[in-house]
């Protein structure tokens, strides 16, 4: 199935928002990703912020995830999916003002995000840090998003719902379910809640919204952008559309189970743990359908690689795809979890999916949307393209090479015990041994946070020399 199938017919497509999320995504990922290195050199260098509390580690940690999964991230997703669901289904959004509405909204989210948590306000919750009024400003914006969303696939004037709108709408619906569930908080004052779940139940909802954090906002959506950006850009057909539905069911279906593995040899009942354990191994298969099913988009094009940096953006983003959901399930094994849990394995886990997956993903797909929503062909610069596509992956092997060694180190040193039964290492030994994988790590957060640069300044060239995309139609006959 070609996404272009569906062309010819001239629509007036609402693109002021697609414009503005696309251009908000590049500015986050600068802020996410360079709050991202100050933390990393925080790690390296624990006095670099001399005490000051709002720049403390533990209130920039969680304004780093939040920056770069929900800001940049988010807006990248908005931006797409709002692109594509305009273009596969002939008609222009549903109700555009209310999509401005959920551009404003979304952005006052992250503004009061960037200001509370460096003040120290916190759910303490990992990835749903945010008080209970920000939550509730991001349920009302995002039940906006999904009419927009949906409403303008109920007015599709093509019968077919592409597959790449069944990844974003599963997405929409998936985290508004999450968000809504694990944020039910008793408020006891303005910044300040608590849980509506205790204890373990309290791990179990976290976990269960953690994990499909990963599964739909990390995974659907970005699958979404997958399904249309490739075949586009690689100017062929997806590989199989019977596998892109298998892939789309198979995959919302077992992610929803697999979050127990986050709450391995805790209070958490075993067969609970082992469910997720189970669910996670199953996972690989639907993940590496999907990812099969893009690679082989290219079958017949493989040529184009070689000059299309764009196409590079994309392919590599999958191949970490790939990496990090074998890796996954791999880590969900008890056993395997109990050297990998609390070390650095963890992170270099995380960042081959969000910097080598999520971030490559978001990067080759914006660099197709932007100059097409400004008139233009191409970019500015495409050997900026190609350089930026160069440092970033450098920069990627060089974090999650040295999380790997790291991580496994720290596992070996800390279960290594004497005959007599005492501990070879005190923690602080490990700490010591880890020093010089924090440098390589922040050199590599230097390089990716250099490539993100570099494309903020060609985005910005392409604006600037662009104009806007004329409508091909006058708006009053495309209304009419
Ligand atoms: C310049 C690029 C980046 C750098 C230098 C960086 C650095 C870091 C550091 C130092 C941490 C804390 C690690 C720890 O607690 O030991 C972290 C955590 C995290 N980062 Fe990044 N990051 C970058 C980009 C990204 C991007 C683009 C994403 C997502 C799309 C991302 C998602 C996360 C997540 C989810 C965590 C929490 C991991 C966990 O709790 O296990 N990062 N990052
Ligand atoms: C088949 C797919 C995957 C499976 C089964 C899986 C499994 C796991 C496991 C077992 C952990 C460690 C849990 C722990 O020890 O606490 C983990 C952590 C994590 N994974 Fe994955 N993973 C998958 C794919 C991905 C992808 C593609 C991404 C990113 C785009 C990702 C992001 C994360 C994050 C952010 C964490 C850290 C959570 C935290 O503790 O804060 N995962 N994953």
């Amino acid at each position: 199935m070609d996404p272009s199938a569906h062309r010819a017919v001239p629509v007036n497509y609402s693109d002021e928002t697609v414009r503005g999320f696309a251009l908000a995504a590049v500015l986050w990922g600068v802020v996410g990703m360079l709050v991202g290195c100050l933390i990393a050199a925080q790690l390296a260098f624990p006095d670099l912020t001399a005490g000051i509390p709002w720049l403390s580690y533990g209130r920039l940690r969680p304004l780093h995830t939040n920056a770069v999964i929900f800001a940049f991230g988010g807006c990248a997703l908005m931006a797409t999916s709002f692109h594509v669901v305009q273009r596969t289904c002939q008609v222009p959004l549903f109700l555009p003002r209310l999509a401005q509405f959920v551009f404003v909204g979304w952005q006052l989210v992250i503004v009061a995000a960037a200001i509370t948590l460096p003040l120290g306000y916190t759910q303490g919750k990992e990835y749903a840090e945010l008080e209970w009024p920000i939550d509730l400003l991001i349920a009302v914006v995002w039940v906006a998003y999904a009419i927009v969303f949906f409403g303008t696939i109920g007015r599709r004037r093509v019968r077919h719902i592409y597959v790449a709108n069944w990844f974003f709408g599963a997405f929409i619906i998936a985290v508004a379910v999450l968000h809504i569930v694990n944020s039910a908080a008793m408020p006891v004052s303005f910044w300040k809640s608590y849980s509506a779940y205790a204890g373990v139940q309290d791990a179990m909802v976290q976990w269960w919204y953690g994990h499909n954090a990963v599964g739909f906002f990390l995974t659907a959506g970005f699958l979404g952008m997958m399904y249309y950006y490739i075949p586009k850009q690689a100017g062929r057909p997806v590989y199989s559309y019977r596998l892109s539905i298998v892939h789309f069911w198979a995959l919302i279906f077992t992610y929803m189970w697999a979050g127990p593995h986050h709450l391995h040899y805790t209070a958490l009942p075993d067969w609970a743990q082992s469910v997720g354990m189970v669910f996670s191994l199953v996972l690989l298969a639907p993940s590496w359908g999907g990812m099969i099913n893009g690679v082989m988009t290219l079958s017949g094009a493989w040529h184009k690689l070689r000059d299309d940096p764009i196409l590079k953006f994309l392919i590599v983003a999958l191949s970490f795809y790939g990496m990090a959901t074998f890796e996954g399930p791999m880590m969900s094994i008890k056993t395997v979890n109990a050297l990998s849990h609390y070390t650095d394995w963890t992170i270099g886990h995380v960042h081959s999916g969000a910097l080598g997956w999520v971030g490559l993903v978001s990067m080759g797909s914006l660099y197709y949307l932007i100059p097409r929503m400004y008139g233009r062909t191409e970019m500015y610069s495409v050997p900026a393209i190609n350089l930026h596509f160069w440092i970033a992956t450098l920069g990627i092997v060089l974090y999650i090479a040295a999380m790997w060694i790291a991580g496994v180190m720290q596992g070996l040193m800390w279960r290594a015990v004497n005959p007599d039964g005492t501990l070879v290492y005190t923690f602080v030994e490990s700490v010591k041994a880890t020093w010089p994988f924090y440098v390589v790590r922040l050199a590599g957060g230097l390089l990716y946070l250099a490539g993100m640069g570099v494309m903020a300044w060609n985005v910005v060239m392409t604006v600037r020399v662009g104009r806007v995309q004329p409508s091909p139609i006058p708006a009053r006959l495309a209304h009419a």
